[in-house]
């Protein structure tokens, strides 16, 4: 939830600061601001609403702004509806409208995450005759800051240090001070934000791939503390305002990964860059021919129940790894939605294995159900994509996607890198504790996943069609039983999330317990039909809609062609061992949501009132 960047050094910081924050767009793009200081002249602020490029073309791609040092951000509204009033920066002083222009402020800043005491700071600093221009919670922390600044002299680290003292929330907060015209501060609790330097030159975002093109050379922050940055130099401090030692970590991403790369979309480039990514997740677990995970064997001997919690697509993933874990091992699997899980007062057996399944690391609920299974002792197993994310860095063990950079705000191939670290997950765990026998003959069946995805997308043109043909509709049905009801759960969230067509996914043994009820003259009803077992069962359901008047399209397996006479529609996907059939029935269902969102004219990478990683509750 709203993105964040700065630049100090030796070249022109306001069209670094523009270029940094079209690749941060997804965590945000309702408004956005920079703020730029050249040398001891005041800072001068610039906002719009809407996209990045209505703020690109105020300031000329940032030409019209001189300066050496500054910051910006992208917002996703939290507190105060999107205008450019409370757009980001915020100062101390005044800054009504679009652009305040040359700032008389002592304090300006940018702020990404929630301050949840805002209101009685608001009106502590009431008290003390500071006035309130936007309904923001950001405009009260960079006044308390300035007013702590002013009343005890003693600098900028130790003026944010004590307001952060007063502070509940979350926050990574950028901060520029007058006196200090080539410097920037920033702070860091629960929410993202990297330091990047070369010579003479330093870089600040919420993410790595904002400043791949300038630097490779990274300083992760960790949580409570706070940074100096100056041009080409960072200096670290913590709570007492002491100094910390860190290194940078030379990162390893080309600056390619955040480029579209030919592709209409970054979402069209994520669902095409599936086969690699399977085979390089696939292959990061795999050494001399056996699995390894960083998890205890004789802990998982003995482990008596797993927890698998996340949010959105990666509590999507983890139903998937309960069905197939269930259906390899002994262990009996809960899958939990991270924003339940944390308050939920339930008994957590001492010796259960929680995995917390999380993209971008940093999903507020997610972290938070990591940090309450930690409280009470409980072994914590992460599977996240972004390197030295806060989830990454605060489990137990970590077990790295190899999705790269994801950008579109529809994930597609980060899915399908969790669904191989939990068959991984699941395979190790059958082999360590006796059900798995040969555990060679399933990942040689993994490995068969990527060439079967690239056969997939070779059909995207029929999904093409079909979408064209059906972008009107206003609702749809995903129907599946086992694990074709839980990749139902994520075909039918991408194509709600991007294309605004009300959908459900429903277990097809349910439907006839309510639902059915909606059914009516060309409902489209989409079922996914691939476990022999269920087959037929899955098959009667979709006969039963489609009597009621609904037009049934059907995702099945290669050679199942039954399906053909009772549907209007049908997508093959290869022959593969039903346990992995959901990282195959899921592409069709990615490009059906694609081409639906393409045919309804919609911003596919950026729907609304959607980000990409969040970060608040
Ligand atoms: O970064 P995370 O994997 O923790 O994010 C979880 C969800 O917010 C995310 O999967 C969301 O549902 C996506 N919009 C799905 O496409």
């Amino acid at each position: 939830m709203c993105g964040i960047v700065g630049y100090v050094g030796t070249r022109q910081a306001a069209p670094i600061l523009l270029s940094a924050l079209s690749r941060l767009e997804y965590r945000g793009y309702d408004s956005a601001g920079i703020a730029v200081r050249d040398g001891a002249e005041l800072a001068e602020v610039v906002k719009a609403t809407g996209k990045l490029a209505n703020l690109s073309m105020k300031v000329d791609g940032g030409k019209a702004l001189k300066g050496f040092c500054g910051i910006g951000h992208t917002r996703w509204a939290t507190h105060g509806e999107p205008s450019t009033t409370n757009a980001h920066p915020h100062v101390s002083g005044n800054c009504l409208g679009s652009g305040c222009g040359p700032v008389e402020s002592d304090v300006v800043g940018v702020h990404n995450g929630i301050i949840e005491n805002y209101q009685e700071l608001k009106e502590k600093l009431l008290k003390h005759d500071y006035r309130f221009y936007s309904n923001t919670d950001t405009e009260v922390v960079i006044k308390l800051i300035d007013y702590y600044y002013k009343k005890y002299k003693l600098g900028p680290i130790d003026a944010i240090n004590r307001t952060l003292v007063r502070v509940r929330g979350t926050y990574a907060l950028e901060v520029m001070f007058k006196d200090y015209p080539d410097e920037i501060y920033v702070a860091r609790k629960d929410a993202p934000i990297i330091i990047g330097t070369s010579a003479g030159e330093s870089f600040i975002a919420s993410d790595v791939p904002a400043i791949i093109n300038y630097t490779q050379s990274v300083y992760y922050i960790d949580n409570l503390e706070l940074a100096r940055i100056c041009a080409g130099s960072v200096h670290f401090y913590d709570l007492n305002g002491d100094e910390v030692p860190k290194e940078p970590t030379k990162v390893e991403l080309s600056p390619q990964a955040a480029e579209k790369e030919g592709f209409e979309h970054f979402m069209m480039k994520e669902i095409h860059e599936q086969p690699r990514v399977v085979k390089d997740t696939l292959h990061s677990a795999i050494k001399d021919g056996s699995i390894h995970i960083d998890i205890d064997d004789e802990f998982l001997k003995k482990l008596s129940r797993i927890y698998i919690v996340g949010c959105g697509s990666a509590y999507h993933a983890g139903v998937v790894g309960q069905y197939v874990i269930e259906r390899l091992t002994d262990v009996p699997v809960r899958v939990e939605l991270a924003s339940e899980f944390r308050y939920r007062k339930m008994p957590l057996a001492k010796d259960s294995l929680v995995i917390l399944v999380s993209q971008s690391g940093e999903t507020a609920d997610t972290l938070a159900a990591l940090r309450a299974a930690k409280e009470k002792s409980l072994f914590t197993y992460a599977i996240v994509n972004v390197v030295g994310s806060s989830i990454a860095r605060e489990a137990d063990s970590v077990f790295y996607t190899m999705a790269g950079p994801e950008i579109a705000v529809a994930t597609t191939k980060a899915y399908s890198a969790q669904l191989i670290a939990l068959y991984l997950l699941a395979i190790k765990l059958g082999t360590v504790r006796g059900s798995i026998t040969d555990p060679k003959e399933l990942v040689d069946e993994m490995e068969t996943i990527p060439e079967k995805i690239e056969a997939i997308l070779k059909e995207r043109d029929r999904i093409q069609w079909f979408a064209a043909k059906f972008a009107h509709i206003k609702d749809a049905f995903f129907i599946g039983r086992g694990i074709d009801y839980a990749s139902c759960l994520e075909g039918s969230l991408k194509m709600k999330e991007i294309s605004y067509v009300h959908s459900e996914a429903y277990a097809a043994g349910e439907l006839k317990h309510g639902t059915i009820s909606l059914i009516e003259d060309g409902t489209l009803v989409i079922g996914v039909n691939t476990q022999d077992e269920l087959f037929e069962k899955t098959l009667s359901n979709l006969v039963e809609v489609g009597s009621r008047g609904a037009y049934l399209a059907a995702i099945t397996e290669n050679g199942r062609y039954s399906m053909e006479d009772s549907v209007n529609f049908t997508v093959y996907t290869p022959r593969i061992n039903e346990i992995f059939s959901a990282s195959l029935t899921v592409i069709p269902m990615q490009l059906l949501g694609y081409y639906f969102a393409v045919a309804r004219g919609l911003d596919v990478d950026k729907p609304r009132n959607l980000a990409k990683s969040v970060t608040v509750e």
